[in-house]
C-alpha cells in the first residue's frame, strides 16, 4: 500500500508493544508502516524486534548527550530524517519535554498499564494490586510534557483476580494493550482520531463509530 504513514517507535526495552505495531504494520491494508525504531537502551530486545523486521534500528543512548536537549534533538534529527510523521512511545522511559513535542505537535502516543488518571509513572500494575482495585488496563494518549497527563484517546479493560500477582495481571494488561495500540495506530493515521485544542476529537461517521474503541464483545 503506499502513502502509508511512517511512524517512528522509540522503545527502551522488550517492545512487545512495538512487536505488535510490526504486526499489524505487515498487514497490507494496514494504514502505517514503521520508517524506524529508536532506544535510548543499546541492549533493548526491542531493537532485535525491529531488525528481524527489517526496520532502521538506531540507538540513541541519553546518557552519552551533554543534556536533555542534546538527546532531544538527535531523537527529532533521526526522526526527522527517517521521514517520521507519527511518534509511538512503546516502553520509552524517558519523559519528553516540550522541545521535542514541538517538533511533532499532537503526534505523539504512548501506552501505559493503567487506566489513566490512575497510577502513572512505574510499576502500573504493582500500584493497581495494592489499591486492591477490581478493574485494571490499558490507555493510549496524546503526550504533553507530563508524566502520562496527556489527552486520552481509548482505554481497555481487564478484571484483576483473586490470587493475581504482578506477573499475572501484566500478562492480562498486556495483551490487550497489544490489541490497543495498533487499533489507536489505524484510527489516527487515517484521520479518524486527532487532537484539537488539547481534546481528543473522532470523525463522525458510519466507519467510525464510538463502537470501534470498546472492548470486543462490549455491548454497544
Ligand atoms: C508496557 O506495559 C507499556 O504499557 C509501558 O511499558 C511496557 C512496555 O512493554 N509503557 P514492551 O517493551 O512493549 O513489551
Amino acid at each position: 500500500m503506499s502513502g502509508r504513514t511512517k511512524l517512528g517507535v522509540l522503545v527502551s526495552g522488550s517492545g512487545s508493544n512495538l512487536q505488535a505495531l510490526l504486526d499489524a504494520c505487515a498487514r497490507p491494508d494496514f494504514p502505517a508502516e514503521v520508517a524506524v525504531v529508536v532506544s535510548n537502551v543499546g541492549t533493548a530486545f526491542a531493537l532485535e524486534r525491529a531488525k528481524k523486521a527489517g526496520v532502521a534500528a538506531v540507538v540513541l543512548d541519553h546518557k552519552a548527550f551533554g543534556s536533555r536537549a542534546d538527546f532531544e534533538k538527535a531523537l527529532v534529527d533521526t526522526l526527522v530524517s527517517a521521514g517520521v510523521e507519527w511518534v509511538c512511545l512503546a516502553g520509552f522511559m524517558r519523559l519528553l519535554g516540550t522541545d521535542f513535542l514541538g517538533h511533532f505537535p499532537g503526534k505523539v502516543l504512548n501506552i501505559h498499564p493503567s487506566l489513566l488518571p490512575a497510577f502513572p509513572g512505574l510499576h502500573a500494575q504493582r500500584q493497581a494490586l495494592e489499591r486492591g482495585v477490581k478493574l485494571a488496563g490499558c490507555t493510549v494518549h496524546f503526550v504533553d510534557p507530563g508524566m502520562d497527563t496527556g489527552p486520552i484517546i481509548a482505554q481497555a479493560v481487564v478484571p484483576v483476580l483473586p490470587g493475581d500477582d504482578e506477573a499475572a495481571l501484566t500478562a492480562r494488561i498486556l495483551k490487550e494493550e497489544h490489541r490497543l495500540y495498533p487499533l489507536v495506530v489505524k484510527l489516527v493515521s487515517t484521520g479518524a482520531v486527532r487532537l484539537e485544542g488539547g481534546r481528543v476529537v473522532t470523525a463522525a461517521g458510519p466507519a467510525m463509530g464510538e463502537q470501534s474503541l470498546r472492548n470486543p464483545g462490549e455491548p454497544g
